[in-house]
């Protein structure tokens, strides 16, 4: 068996959905265990393109992605469930593809099931998945549609891990949660991720959360990556004028950051 770490790959990737992609000619390369990476970008830029199109679930127009070397878009029924099972995505708002009048139970189990299937079940109990997210057992027999924004979104994430992913691809987890749940959810998913050695990528407009989770963040404009550093370094010596934009969003974080060096 190879004891290479599973690479996720993007080249040259150009992918949207009109005549004019948003997405331009991305290079991205995500391994498990490797440091985390953001990407960030005004709302509309296409950060939910580039995460569709990196995990297989919108093809690209031009350029590939692949995973172990072999290119996403052309993976067999049987390696897609397993690629899906390695390489996940958590869709922004909370938005998990499941009919809403399910129970959270169903879901659960409907994902331990397929963790087993595809040879990366956890041997986790529902309760054990929920807790990962700091959602109570209350929370079992509830259906779906009955769920606040944020308890979706803790959910989704929760349901993301069962298949203990090598790859793990957020798209704006936390907007819908509160300062202490979104302390929380990132202290955690920082712990999971360090101890799994999942090859995380966080899309996020929120250059705070990113500064919790990666120490590279990229900044994407025009269809490419324009800057990549540091969040600390992309908000108090920004070169690109999309990142200056970006910056001025966050004049407290900025300040804060400035009285420190002084
Ligand atoms: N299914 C679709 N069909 C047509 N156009 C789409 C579709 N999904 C997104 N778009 C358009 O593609 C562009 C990029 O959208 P995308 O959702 O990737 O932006 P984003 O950076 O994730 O924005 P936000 O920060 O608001 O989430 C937008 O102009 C959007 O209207
Ligand atoms: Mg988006």
């Amino acid at each position: 068996m190879s004891t290479k770490p599973s690479h996720l790959y993007a080249q040259d990737l150009v992918a949207g959905y009109t005549s004019r992609p948003d997405i331009r000619g991305v290079n991205l390369e995500v391994y498990k265990g490797a440091p985390a990476q953001g990407i960030t970008g005004a709302s509309g830029v296409g950060k939910t393109t580039l995460a569709n199109a990196l995990v297989g679930a919108l093809k690209p127009v031009g350029g590939r992605v692949t995973f172990n070397g072999k290119a996403v878009s052309r993976l067999r029924l049987g390696e897609k469930k397993r690629y899906e099972a390695t390489v996940r995505k958590v869709a922004q708002n909370g938005f998990f593809g499941y009919d809403t009048a399910l129970t959270v139970r169903r879901v659960v189990e409907d994902e331990l099931r397929a963790a087993r299937k595809t040879g990366r079940g956890s041997g986790k109990s529902i309760e054990e998945v929920l807790d990962l997210m700091f959602l109570e057992d209350r929370f079992i027999d509830r259906k779906l549609h009955t769920m606040s924004g944020g308890e979706r979104q803790r959910l989704s994430i929760a349901l993301a891990l069962t298949t203990a992913p090598d790859v793990l691809v957020l798209d704006e987890p936390t907007t819908a949660l509160d300062a202490t749940l979104k302390d929380k959810v990132s202290a955690r998913l920082r712990d999971i991720v360090a101890e799994r050695e999942i090859g995380l990528v966080v899309f996020s407009h929120d250059l705070n959360l990113l500064s919790r989770l990666t120490p590279t963040v990229h900044v994407l404009s025009d269809g490419v990556f324009v800057e990549s550093g540091s969040p600390r370094d992309l908000l108090t010596d920004p070169h690109h004028q999309a990142t200056r934009d970006i910056a001025e969003a966050y004049p407290e974080a900025v300040r804060a950051l400035r009285s420190l060096e002084d």
